[in-house]
């Protein structure tokens, strides 16, 4: 039917819109890892997506892809400008991730931003079930649970932050701060990825609407909200409420898929392929990133290339491999980081490589997830070195794949994922001879050292993958809820 129990909104659709070589338009599945989490829950309760197809004027109709009822919202290019470009990834996005690049606070950016919310949330309600559940993804759509909430009242919203949420001082700077805590607040459950996150938000509604907050707590009252909405419990002085719950739910990868890719044949001959490629150097260190200022790349071939010179280690013994996939090349501070990176790599290049050995194999390039899973197992030590990040499922994936069980990880302690993968070595990117003596420490780690890591890492991850992410989130989400639909 055209209405449905279980509806996710995202900016981004789980498909891509390409046009094949007779010039037809063909929608590629993107498997990413929300996607592969929730395909189960979308089969069984009739669920829809609703978001952006990635390019500007694009309008056309729903449609269905690999059993999922896609729900296309269009943006024109001045929405793309601002919406996207401008308020989400360079308002919300520098703000969120502790200011490493200055936001810019533009009244046209947030007026677009409030319109294209107003877009996704009433596309939300018109394929919504009564008392249907509807789960919101990420920064660029803050206001769709309350502007859904103001037109359906009926609804279980949930939201999920996939990114940092940052300090009140830092947040507070943000013109329309509160705006954006009254439309999350129209949500039953916030999802954060770490418990830093859930409480910078709690203390932000302390400080920017005075609410008590308990725990994961917070009572709303329930004034200006719409009638029909289920009362919590009357609180001192007897005004009723709308309880919602924020709290941290850590996502994760189908570690299963990884591993699977893993041990398939062809993708093992394609990494002792890449390792040959490479000259079979003794040690192969991998980044893998978006092209993003928040991923510390800067500081990693700093790093890198102070070693180089101190000799301490050698461009025939040691090759970095470093994957930087294009991304939201139209704003600025993108732009720069491509130059700033490319310069650095280029030095590095010309100052210590030779005929036969070149010390970073740079790429600027995405590439299909069995070239990724060949590239993770080639590696010896997979180098995270964001500087603030929600959670960085590349550390994740590489450890999902090391079915031998050996390979260290280094990871930013400034990533949502330190919290769980303590047998990493934790480095904090800003300190360059710490980060230094730590890649010469994974470079020399015995066998024995690397194997216990790697294990208890495993065990994390594959205990606690996407579809367990994704239940937990449910789970509290019905139970916060008040939703007809109980049987996910
Ligand atoms: C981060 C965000 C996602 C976003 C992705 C890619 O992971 O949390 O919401 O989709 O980056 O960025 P893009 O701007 O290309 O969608």
């Amino acid at each position: 039917g055209d209405r449905h129990s279980f509806i996710v909104v995202s900016n981004r659709l789980p498909v891509d819109r390409t046009i094949d070589d007779a010039g037809e338009v063909v929608w590629r599945h993107s498997p990413g890892g929300l996607v592969t989490a929730l395909e189960p829950v979308m089969r069984s309760n009739d669920g829809a997506w609703v978001g952006w197809v990635g390019q500007p004027d694009v309008d056309i109709e729903r449609f269905e892809s690999d059993g999922i009822r896609i729900v296309p919202v269009p943006l024109s290019t001045e929405e793309v400008a601002r919406y996207y470009e401008g308020f989400s990834n360079d308002t919300l996005w520098p703000l969120y991730h502790d200011v490493i690049a200055p936001p810019g606070y533009h009244r046209e950016w947030w007026e677009a931003y409030v319109r294209v919310n107003r877009r996704f949330a009433d596309a939300a309600a018109a394929v919504a079930d009564d008392g249907a559940v509807v789960w919101v993804q990420d920064y660029q759509l803050q206001l769709v649970p309350k502007l859904l909430r103001e037109q359906r009242p009926d609804l279980t919203i949930g939201f999920f932050n996939h990114i940092p949420f940052p300090p009140y001082g830092i947040y507070s700077q943000l013109p329309w701060r509160t705006p954006i805590i009254e439309g999350l607040l129209g949500a039953d459950v916030i999802g954060f990825q770490r418990l830093a996150d859930a409480n910078n938000f709690s203390r932000a509604v302390r400080r920017l609407k005075g609410f008590t907050t308990r725990g994961s707590s917070i009572d709303v009252p329930l004034v200006d909200e719409s009638p029909g909405v289920r009362v919590h419990a009357p609180i001192a002085g007897g005004k009723p409420t709308r309880r919602v719950i924020a709290r941290h739910f850590p996502i994760s990868i189908d570690s299963r898929g990884f591993e699977e890719m893993a041990k398939r044949a062809d993708v093992q001959a394609r990494a002792k392929q890449i390792r040959e490629d490479l000259g079979n150097p003794g040690t192969i260190i991998l980044g893998v990133d978006r092209l993003d200022y928040t991923k510390g790349i800067a500081h990693r071939l700093k790093a890198f290339g102070e070693l180089l010179r101190d000799g301490t280690v050698s461009v025939e013994d040691v090759t970095l491999v470093q994957v930087a996939s294009p991304s939201r090349e139209r704003v600025d501070a993108y732009m720069q980081l491509r130059d700033e990176v490319e310069l650095m790599v280029g030095r590095i290049n010309g100052d210590y490589g030779t005929i036969r050995h070149t010390p970073i194999n740079y790429h600027h390039a995405s590439y299909p997830r069995e070239e990724m899973v060949a590239l993770y197992l080639a590696a010896d030590v997979m180098l995270v070195t964001a500087l603030r990040d929600g959670m960085n499922l590349v550390a994740k994936e590489y450890v999902a794949t090391r079915t031998d069980n050996d390979g260290v990880l280094i990871l930013s302690e400034f990533a949502g994922a330190s919290d769980e993968m303590k047998k990493a070595l934790l480095v904090n990117p800003h300190d360059i001879d710490g980060l230094k003596a730590t890649i010469v420490r994974a470079v020399s780690m015995p066998k024995s050292e690397r194997m216990s890591r790697m294990r208890s890492l495993r065990k994390r991850v594959f205990e606690h993958d996407v579809a367990r992410w994704s239940s937990e989130f449910i789970d509290v989400l019905l139970k916060n809820g008040h939703s007809k639909t109980k049987q996910f």
